[in-house]
């Protein structure tokens, strides 16, 4: 059994892109490496929790020590999220693809003749973090979003926190100049009841650290 001031705890941990796939062959997905959501999983592992760590198909492999379900859709993500509760604490930290194609081809779309194109309709995908944020019953105690934003961070992060309902929001500035996405660090500002925390510009391991400290306390308090 491990040790350590989570010990006891369970957390769920989203991570990674998700796929959609628009026939056999091909999907939409998005540039999230997982690697913030993986540096977070580990993180809060090392500090004992029993971590269900429900991931995409992310660049960077999963920590050791946590039970990994490894999806390839936003509608498998919520259908692991949902079996994984209930939980103490969750975090959000996948970067959803916000729409699938409504419907999946089931052979490969082939070029037509004559340059006529495809044309793809597409379907909303659920919100899991504001799904299990406003859950009536047997919500985690602690419910973490993330917002990567490209401008205007602090009040597009405040109004998600507010629009989805979860307790805390890790807002960041993802915009090209910063360098974050994909790479190894990052600068975020921490939202909750208690307001604005900005934090220095730091490694994805040293934010997920903080973090994983943070939910520490206040699972404890
Ligand atoms: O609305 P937006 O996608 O910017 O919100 C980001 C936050 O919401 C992240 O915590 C992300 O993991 C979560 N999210 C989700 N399900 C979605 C879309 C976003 O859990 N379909």
């Amino acid at each position: 059994l491990s040790s350590g001031p989570l010990s006891g705890r369970r957390i769920v941990v989203t991570s990674g892109p998700t796929h959609e796939p628009i026939d056999p062959v091909r999907y939409i997905a998005n540039r999230s490496s997982g690697a913030q959501g993986t540096a977070i999983a580990r993180a809060l592992a090392a500090l004992g929790a029993e971590v269900v760590f429900v991931t995409g198909p992310a660049d960077v492999p999963p920590p050791e020590g946590v039970e990994v379900v490894q999806v390839q859709t936003a509608r498998q993500m919520l259908e692991a999220v949902e079996a994984a509760l209930p939980a103490d604490a969750a975090v959000f930290a996948a970067a959803v693809a916000d729409w699938r194609v409504s419907s999946e081809s089931g052979s490969k779309i082939k070029k037509q003749p004559g340059g006529v194109l495809p044309v793809m309709e597409f379907a909303e995908n659920p919100d899991i973090l504001a799904g299990v944020s406003q859950m009536k019953e047997g919500r985690p105690g602690l419910v973490v979003g993330f917002a990567a934003e490209t401008d205007d961070v602090l009040a597009h992060a405040t109004a998600k926190r507010a629009r989805k309902g979860c307790d805390w929001i890790v807002a960041n500035d993802v915009s090209p100049a910063t360098g974050i996405m994909g790479g190894t660090e990052n600068a975020v500002v921490l939202i909750s009841d208690a307001g604005a925390e900005e934090w220095p510009r730091m490694g994805k391991d040293e934010v997920a650290r903080r973090l994983a400290t943070k939910i520490s306390g206040a699972l404890a308090g």
